[in-house]
């Protein structure tokens, strides 16, 4: 009976299953010729304006000063729409605006597109929203990526994802240029802050969540908009640290780190993706057929259509000088494989790229195919049926559920990097002294990409969301909560005086970091803190009273000659909107604190080695002497590790690894903890990295709860790129590592 029963289950899943696969095969057939039929329509010209992007302000009265009120220019609009036949827009006029107005300016952009064209092709507008819809005024601001990677918790950002698609079609844009895929190996850079951190499994992770939670399963869905993965590939690892500078990466450090996290998007269903301003190995990018279209295309099976980052093919002439002319530049950018360009400020790609078609210099199947790209995701986005803003998400809008998801994040974001005899939680009827440039500013606390592209107008923040400071005096009470700035970033303002007030004080909270900043302005030539904000920490520390630093910053500042004498760190990255609220909640002890490092925290600036270095990179007198180790982070409970069990001392490589752990709460408060599986592979024919994390799981537990965790490793997970710059599973032995227990195994 129970035999028959699981063979009618099968047979009904089998049915189900084959019916969903043959409408989906129809779906994507329907799509094609809905594609193939419409680009018959179109003329040469129509074809190459929507290849085209342009920039707000091509079309706008207005140039994009922060101070000014924004307007579309209707003859200009209806020039780019009409006349060029442009195809997408994007971006601001660096500056946030309401949601009624941004409803406003789509609705008009939309109807001179769909109303006063021949065919009615609509646009399809594009917009950084990184860490929320940082655009929109009063939207969902979350941590920055690289918090969200210390959270550990992919289905925080999944909901990030959701969420930011959600507020961005109330708007009604459909397309966000976000998730950064780049890993994040080089902390001076200044965009690191924008990627999910160093390991490459963690930021595959991470960014397949974030991409299924803009896009859902259907685009379509009139609350999601389409992900652009980027900046493929290379970008995040200038070997100068400086922003869109040269990166040398050999192929077979490309594909074992640089690329797999663009697969996982790509898997995950990721529209589009951006390319890397600069340059991998001498060949800039945006040049590169090998990168653009063997690998992207052939090898990691992209679908979608590529835009080019901000003015990126000029470039190829102008920076690069790859091409001696502009003409060369757009026709090495296009048949290297870019499907659109972000020209942004004029018409000159559209001219151009003409010009070149008629003279046979650039095939028009190679138009034809990027145009039936762009076009296929504008179908697929639902555009066609409707352009418009979905008015009915307003109530949505940064609505309570929303707000409580981006406090959580917060939380579990920050990271407890010590505590001395248990200095933390802070009990609420201390004498508190709160000092450093961190402490009393919104900017700081969410950095580039909010409201305006550095995020450094703190005069245009909301008025309703909490600084550290206010949050502090929220929980202790604002007659026990002194505050006296000490510094700015770079500059002393009264040390003496936050030294006498933090001797009268039970707790000096120094809250030091980093100014606000985004891509190239973020530029710096020392990663060490800024000396005016080491030397009030120091002289804090020097008083005696014991002394919590927090760092609030996008990049690990180096801050060796601090941490000794500080008795509790806390890091809290760059946290959003709510994070003055979940700093307070963590040193009070309202939230347990669970943020693991997504970096490695370096020690010192000339030794920037990431956790998975190799074998010969430490010696007796060189160690991966971190700050703080990479996965690393505190909790004001204890956790206990044991009975690390593998199912299989030797397997083959069709076999599954089970293996499972331990983990027991020995302390007197609930708390989540992060169980962090790394693998080794001991000898390899190809140096082997000391460790890789390899699975992960955030478990809660109550007080003296015991968890058993279970995970399973496949084929996959032990291989490598081989010699010949192909995975390669090789057999030998390997050594699993769970908190401080370790087991072998054989691989046959
Ligand atoms: C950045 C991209 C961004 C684009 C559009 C560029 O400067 O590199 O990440 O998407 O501008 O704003």
């Amino acid at each position: 009976m129970k035999k028959r029963k699981f063979v009618f289950g099968i047979t009904i899943f089998v049915m189900i299953s084959i019916f969903l696969f043959s409408c989906q095969k129809q779906d994507k057939s329907s799509l094609s010729k809905k594609v193939e039929d419409l680009l018959a329509q179109m003329t040469l010209e129509e074809k190459i304006g929507q290849m085209t992007q342009v920039a707000i302000q091509v079309v706008s009265k207005t140039q994009g000063a922060v101070d000014q009120i924004h307007e579309l220019d209707q003859a200009k609009l209806e020039e780019a729409i009409i006349k060029y036949h442009v195809g997408s827009i994007l971006s601001v006029w660096d500056i946030g605006h309401s949601v009624d107005y941004w409803q406003e300016v789509i609705t008009r952009i939309q109807d001179v597109a769909t109303k006063k064209t021949r065919l009615g092709i609509p646009i399809i507008y594009g917009i950084d929203a990184i860490h929320g819809v940082n655009y929109t005024k009063g939207s969902t601001i979350f941590p920055q990526s690289i918090a969200m990677a210390a959270t550990w918790n992919p289905e925080l950002v999944r909901k990030e994802g959701e969420i930011t698609a959600c507020e961005m079609r109330d708007s009604g844009i459909p397309w966000n240029f976000n998730p950064v895929l780049g890993l994040g190996r080089q902390p001076l850079w200044p965009r690191l802050f924008e990627t999910y951190g160093e390991d490459v499994y963690l930021a595959s992770l991470m960014g397949a969540k974030y991409v299924k939670g803009l896009q859902g399963n259907d685009i379509s869905n009139p609350e999601k908009v389409a992900a652009c993965a980027k900046h493929y590939v290379g970008y995040s690892f200038p070997l100068s640290g400086k922003d869109r500078s040269p990166a040398w990466i050999p192929d077979r450090m490309l594909r074992e780190l640089f690329l797999p996290p663009f697969k996982s998007a790509i898997d995950a269903g990721a529209a589009t993706v951006m390319v890397n301003s600069s340059e991998v190995n001498g060949i800039p990018v945006h040049s590169s057929y090998y990168l653009l279209t063997e690998v992207l295309r052939n090898e990691l099976g992209f679908e979608g259509f590529v835009v080019s980052d901000w003015a990126d093919i000029n470039q190829l002439h102008l920076r690069e000088k790859v091409a001696p002319t502009q003409k060369e530049a757009v026709r090495l950018a296009v048949m290297a494989g870019i499907d659109m360009s972000m020209v942004p400020m004029d018409f000159s790609f559209y001219n151009i790229l003409l010009e070149l078609v008629n003279e046979g210099l650039v095939p028009i199947w190679r138009i034809d195919e990027a145009v039936s790209r762009i076009l296929k995701v504008k179908f697929e986005l639902g555009l066609f049926k409707n352009p418009y803003p979905n008015k009915k998400l307003k109530k949505k809008f940064a609505c309570d559920e929303f707000k409580k998801v981006n406090l959580q994040a917060a939380r579990e974001a920050i990271t407890l990097l010590k505590n001395d005899d248990e200095l933390l939680p802070l009990s609420k009827d201390k004498k508190i002294f709160v000092t450093g440039p961190a402490a009393n500013s919104l900017s700081v606390l969410n950095s580039g990409w909010t409201i305006t592209w550095q995020g450094d107008r703190e005069d245009l923040y909301p008025k309703n969301k909490k600084t550290i400071l206010q949050a502090v005096e929220n929980k202790a009470g604002a007659k026990n909560v002194t505050y006296l700035p000490g510094v700015t970033f770079d500059r002393e303002i009264n040390i003496d005086a936050a030294v006498k007030t933090a001797r009268n004080s039970d707790v000096a909270i120094v809250c030091i970091g980093e100014r606000p900043y985004c891509e190239t302005l973020g530029n710096i030539d020392d990663l060490t803190m800024t000396q005016p904000q080491l030397k009030l920490a120091k002289a804090i520390e020097e008083t005696g009273v014991p002394v919590v630093l927090v760092l609030v910053e996008g990049r690990p500042r180096i801050i060796n000659g601090i941490v000794d004498d500080a008795d509790a760190i806390l890091m809290a990255y760059l946290p959003g909107m709510e994070g003055g609220s979940a700093v307070a909640d963590v040193l009070f002890g309202d939230f347990n604190p669970c943020g693991k490092l997504p970096i490695t925290y370096p020690g010192y600036t000339n030794s920037l080695m990431c956790y998975d270095y190799k074998n010969s990179e430490i010696s007796k007198i060189n160690d991966y002497d971190a700050q703080f180790p990479f996965g690393y982070g505190l909790s004001y409970t204890k956790f206990e590790y044991s009975d690390l069990k593998l199912d299989k001392a030797e397997i083959n490589e069709s076999d599954e690894l089970n293996v499972q752990v331990t983990v027991k709460n020995t302390g007197e408060i609930t708390g989540k903890e992060v169980v962090q599986l790394y693998l080794s592979d001991l000898f390899a024919s190809v140096t082997p990295s000391v460790k890789r994390l390899k699975r992960f799981s955030k478990i809660l537990l109550e007080p003296g709860e015991t968890k058993t965790v279970e995970f399973t490793l496949f084929k996959d997970d032990l291989s490598f790129i081989g010699r010949d710059n192909k995975p390669f599973v090789e057999p030998g032995e390997f050594e699993i590592t769970i908190a401080d227990l370790k087991e072998k195994f054989e691989l046959r």
